[in-house]
Parts: C-alpha cells; structure tokens; sequence
C-alpha cells in the first residue's frame, strides 16, 4: 500500500509556497463512507454492506486519526515554509498551534448509519483534539430514511448545528429511476424530527434533470421543498458518472442521457422558485435563507483550509492539498498500524491557486477579489462586462445573475490564454 505521511510528501511535487490571503476560519470534513446501498447515479466513495465491526472499527479509528493530526499542529499539513503557520492568529487557542476552526462536515455515505452515540462521539472528538469556536456550524449529512427523532437529540447535544438531508427529489418516480429505497413522506418526517430536535438549520439536496422528470415534478419538488420550511437548498444537476449502474442503463439505451437544455431550464426554474420563497442564491447550486448559508462550503469555495479525516477523505491548507486513501478496508488498517492514511499530497504553484479561487469563488454571489486571481485577460473582461454577465468594481470581479449560470465557462474564458487549455 502506497501510504505517505505529510512529513515525507515533499516529493509529490516541487512546492512553490505561496502566501495568498486565506479568509475565514478553517474547517474540518469527516468522511463516513458506509450506505445501506448505493444509489444508481453516485460514484462516491462509499462500502455498502458494512457490518456492525467495521462501523466499530471505523469509529475508533477516525478519533486516532484526528488526534495524531491534532498533534502535529498546522505545520504537518501546510506547506514547507509557509509563512505564518506558526503564528498564532486572533483568537487562536493553545492547541499545537491550530487557529481556531469555524466549522465540522461530517458527510458521506451516510453518516447516520451510524450509531447516534458513535457518530456524536466523532464529534466532541474534533471539539476535543482542535480549538472550535463557540459557534462553529456542524453539519451531518443524512438520508431521510435513516434519521430519528431520538439520534438528533443525541447529535444536537454533541453540538450539531445543521443537518443536509438528501432528499433528491418528490417525486415517486424520479427517486425509482435514480434508485433511490426512501419514499417522499420520509423527507417531511427528518425535518420535522429535526427541528423538535432542536437542529439549528435544515437543508435538503434535490438533482434535477433527471431522465423522465417532468418540469412539473421539478417544480413540485422544489413547492414540496420550500412548503418544509428548510432553511437552505442545494440543486445539483444529475451527472452521468462512469462506471455507475445509471451510466451502463445510458449506455444500453435504457434510459436517455442527460439533456443540457432541460437542465438549465430547470435551474432557471429552481432560481425563481426558491427566490420566490425567501431563499437567496448564494452560489451556483446553493440557495439559503439570508444568514443560513453554509460555512463550511463557502470555506472551500473562497479557497480557504480545512483538515480532512477519514477514508478518501480530501484536505487542503494553505496550497498544500492531500488526500486519504479511498478503500475503508485500507485506511482502517493504515490507522490501525499507527501510520497516516495519506495516500498522495501536492503543493499548489501560484498559478495553480489562482485558477482554483477563479473557478470557485466565481460561483460565489460575493465573487473574487482581484488581488487573489490577477492576471486574468482584461479583454475578456471587458467584453463580459458588456454582455452584461460579470460585474467589475475595481476591487472584486463578480457575476450578475444572467451570468452565474455560465460560471464555469466564463472563469475558463477569464484565465489569461497561455493557462487555459
Ligand atoms: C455524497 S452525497 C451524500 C448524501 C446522502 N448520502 C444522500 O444520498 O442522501 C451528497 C449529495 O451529492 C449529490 N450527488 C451525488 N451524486 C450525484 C450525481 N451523480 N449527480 C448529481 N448530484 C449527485 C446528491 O444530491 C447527494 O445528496
Ligand atoms: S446514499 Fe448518498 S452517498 Fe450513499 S450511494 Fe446514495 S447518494 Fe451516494
């Protein structure tokens, strides 16, 4: 097993440190990567069949993992010679160095499929191991049919703050084609269990352009979404992965392959109605309610840090990104060895790091600073800005709503020419 610890992966790649400005707090993503099943469209890494040991063994592990992390204070992942690991920034704590965090993801697979004590013990673990600010958003992801009432009291006692439900869709069929095992009813029943629970915020993912979805159960889940009253949505457009059942029905002409037309209609369609209903887009596929927006992922899209633990798990501080090792089998026995369950590790060059900020942070309502993505190539600018899709403020480079739509290919058309292929 190719296994490298972050003090011996400075030979993945000849690292330029770079000191762009890294705003906001750090966060931390736990991966949990068991499912009951897997769903026909999802090429996560996730093990389905799981026994009640390898959970166990799961659980014990993510604690040593986060805690030889923890140990090794923010210089073991920053890249070498970045400036001011060391320093200890406002407010930070005393914790080998680590500034203090705004936010735990503990995602998945599904973490619930966990036991409620074993899944709150992972949290009071990084609570534990790492400074966390006294308002930390911590977020658990869940499929509707595996939340009760009783384990969200046990996770809203460990600190949860949020939940992501993955609902996908209201409609019967849409769930049948994605392969989906909850039925609808199970989605109003985790956000109500939620909030008698207690859980600050609710959120539910929908896909939209799936085969043999009509605009009318489009906008029936998007009605039956907002009539919860969560507090923040995620639309993401159903991708055809390789090597998922739902891509080989494509390929068989079981089922049509996605069309782009449809699903730019339906995230025309999700705008409006979402909008409609207080939820103000705040990132190309994410809509809240003015103050519930996720801090986590706006940590990553404004290209700040984050710890990453778990299987398969993917972490990036200060240019540095590395990754875990993907099979569970394989990372549970790394940790269980006493090693690190890194499986590879980059530092970003300047470049790099610029284009990375562009694509997300041009995803953004808020944009980028000009400072973190210069060189772009201004003529662009210019004629974008005609176009009436970007809006350019000297300071900041933002798009308008016509142009958030098209935010991929406009950063793609925003990078000076010689980075572009
Ligand atoms: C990693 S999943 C975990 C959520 C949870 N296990 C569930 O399925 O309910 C996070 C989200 O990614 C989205 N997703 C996964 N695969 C996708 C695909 N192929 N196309 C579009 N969205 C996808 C789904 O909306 C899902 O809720
Ligand atoms: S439950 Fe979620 S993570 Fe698991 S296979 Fe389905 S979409 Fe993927």
């Amino acid at each position: 097993m190719a296994v490298v610890t972050h003090a011996a992966d400075a030979v993945v790649a000849a690292p330029t440190p770079v000191s762009l400005p890294t705003p906001g707090a750090p966060g931390v993503y736990v991966h949990v990567p068991f499912c009951a099943h897997r769903c026909d469209y999802c090429d996560f890494a996730v093990t389905t069949g799981a026994d009640a040991l390898a959970r166990r063994r799961s659980v014990a592990a993510l604690p040593r993992e986060l805690a030889t992390v923890a140990a090794a204070g923010p210089a073991a992942v920053a890249p070498r010679g970045a400036a001011g690991v060391l320093a200890a920034p406002d407010g930070a704590a005393d914790i080998a160095g680590w500034p203090v965090f705004g936010s735990v993801f503990v995602g998945g697979g599904t973490p619930t499929l966990l036991d409620a004590d074993d899944l709150a013990g992972v949290v009071r673990a990084v609570a534990t191991a790492l400074p966390l600010a006294g308002d930390a958003e911590i977020t658990v992801e869940a499929n509707p049919e595996t939340v009760i009432a009783e384990s969200l009291a046990t996770l809203v006692a460990a600190g949860v703050t949020r939940l992501s439900l993955g609902a996908q869709s209201f409609s019967p069929s849409v769930l049948a084609t994605l392969g989906r095992r909850h039925d609808v009813s199970s989605v109003a029943s985790a956000v109500t269990a939620a909030r008698a629970a207690g859980v600050a915020q609710v959120s539910v993912d929908l896909i939209y352009g799936t085969p043999g979805e009509r605009d009318a159960d489009w906008h029936a889940s998007l009605r039956q979404a907002v009539g919860l009253g969560v507090d923040h949505v995620s639309c993401y457009a159903l991708t055809v992965e390789a090597n998922t059942p739902f891509a080989a029905r494509v390929r068989r002409g079981e089922v049509p392959d996605i069309d782009e037309d449809v699903q730019a209609r339906r995230m025309a369609t999700a705008d409006a109605v979402l909008a409609a209903a207080g939820l103000r887009r705040y990132e190309v596929s994410n809509w809240a309610r003015p103050g519930a927006e996720s801090a986590h992922n706006r940590t990553y899209w404004r290209g700040g840090d984050w710890l990453a633990l778990g299987a398969s798990s993917h972490g990036h501080w200060q240019g540095r990104r590395w990754w875990n090792v993907r099979p569970t089998g394989r990372y549970l026995a790394a940790v269980e060895a006493g090693g690190a369950p890194v499986a590879g590790a980059e530092v970003l060059t300047a470049e790099q790091r610029r284009t990375e900020r562009l694509l997300t942070g041009l995803r953004t309502v808020d944009g980028v600073p000009r400072a973190a993505v210069t060189p772009v190539d201004e003529a662009q600018i210019g004629a974008l800005v005609r176009a009436g899709l970007l809006v350019d403020d000297a300071a900041r480079l933002r798009l308008t709503p016509a142009g958030l739509p098209l935010a991929d290919g406009i950063a793609l058309r925003l990078l000076p020419a010689r980075e572009r292929c």
